[in-house]
């Protein structure tokens, strides 16, 4: 059995972490921790779990092999750090930091232990991501939509890590290393609240744009590659849209695949238990997601400049 500890029992690791994870045969919860006391004893008695803890360092002198951390962005740095120093393999979800210069310590701290730090980047692992990029295997541009019915109170350095970086990492994954900003332009309205952002990247041999709106009318997100002679469209994670030579083709899921399957968190878990102790192996290790967070932090700065 893999020895599994949860920190952090918010809203993710409610809807997407603790019912996975309690189901999945391979995986024991040998304890749970958050700062509020009561989630840990609610958390506690809904999955049946022994070891609850209020301290983090309870937690950890288990020794799980490994700590799923689902606690605020603001806290990864922290967190992380204290899971690594104890020896122990990790899983975070993104972003690795809000800040690029703390992603690139908590990876190089975790490459200097020889631990597994894995980032919860779930898009790359959605299977309609997964048939769109292997039916455009050499995309010449990737477009992403992301757009809200709704404002983010959210400072605009968390809307851009937390939000728009499910854009960027899916871009920058797709391009391939390096990526490089040709344009972009963030905006912001009387509040400070992030109104929109857009921009162009640059790959080795492929461009991508992203646009990101709040507040227009619309839940959706898209992602379009665009390659010779074909195009592949997914809607929402839900829907392909295939066209080779102008010849049509619609992919969806089943009826009763699951939502966590179709957001990509089923097939990430797997993959990132099968990586235990096999860092190297990890498709979603730390080192694997910073350019993502770098060209968040240029986006930042590019507006403020
Ligand atoms: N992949 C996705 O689609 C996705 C979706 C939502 C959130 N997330 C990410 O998951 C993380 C958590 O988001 P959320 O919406 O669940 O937040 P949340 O605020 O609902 O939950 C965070 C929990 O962490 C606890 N916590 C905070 N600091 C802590 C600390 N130092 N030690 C122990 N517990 C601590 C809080 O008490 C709270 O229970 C964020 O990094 C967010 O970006 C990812």
């Amino acid at each position: 059995m893999i020895r599994v500890g949860i920190v952090g029992l918010g809203y993710i690791a409610r809807i997407a972490y603790l019912p996975l994870l309690s189901a999945d045969p391979r995986v024991e919860i040998v304890g749970i921790s958050d700062l509020r006391p009561e989630a840990v004893e609610h958390y506690g008695r809904q999955y049946r779990i022994q070891g609850l803890y209020p301290r983090l360092d309870d937690l950890l002198a288990l020794r799980p092999d490994v700590m799923f951390v689902h606690t605020s962005t603001e806290s990864h740095t922290e967190v992380v750090t204290r899971c690594l120093d104890a020896g122990i393999d990790v899983y975070v979800d993104k972003p690795l930091a809000d800040n690029w210069a703390e992603a690139k310590a908590l990876a190089d701290h975790a490459a200097a232990r020889g631990l597994l730090l894995a980032v919860g980047v779930n898009r790359r692992f959605a299977q309609h991501v997964r048939a769109a990029r292997a039916a455009v295997p050499d995309p010449v541009i990737v477009t992403t939509t992301r757009h809200r019915t709704e404002y983010n109170h959210l400072p605009l350095r968390l809307m851009v890590f937390n939000d728009l970086l499910h854009s960027l990492d899916l871009l920058c994954w797709l391009l391939g290393d390096p990526v490089e900003i040709v344009s972009s332009t963030v905006v912001t309205d009387g509040h400070g609240r992030l109104s929109h952002a857009l921009g162009t990247l640059a790959g080795p041999t492929a461009h991508a744009q992203f646009v990101m709106a709040r507040h227009v009318g619309v839940d959706r997100e898209s992602l379009v590659l665009h390659g010779s002679e074909r195009l592949a469209e997914v809607t929402d994670l839900d829907q392909t849209s295939l066209f080779v030579e102008g010849r049509h083709s619609t992919v969806a899921f089943g009826m009763w695949d699951s939502l966590l399957e179709r957001r990509g968190f089923v097939g990430m878990i797997d993959h990132v238990l099968a990586c235990l102790g096999r860092p190297a192996e990890c498709e979603i290790a730390a080192e694997r997601v910073l350019t993502s967070h770098r060209i968040a932090e240029e986006l930042l700065a590019r507006h403020s400049a």
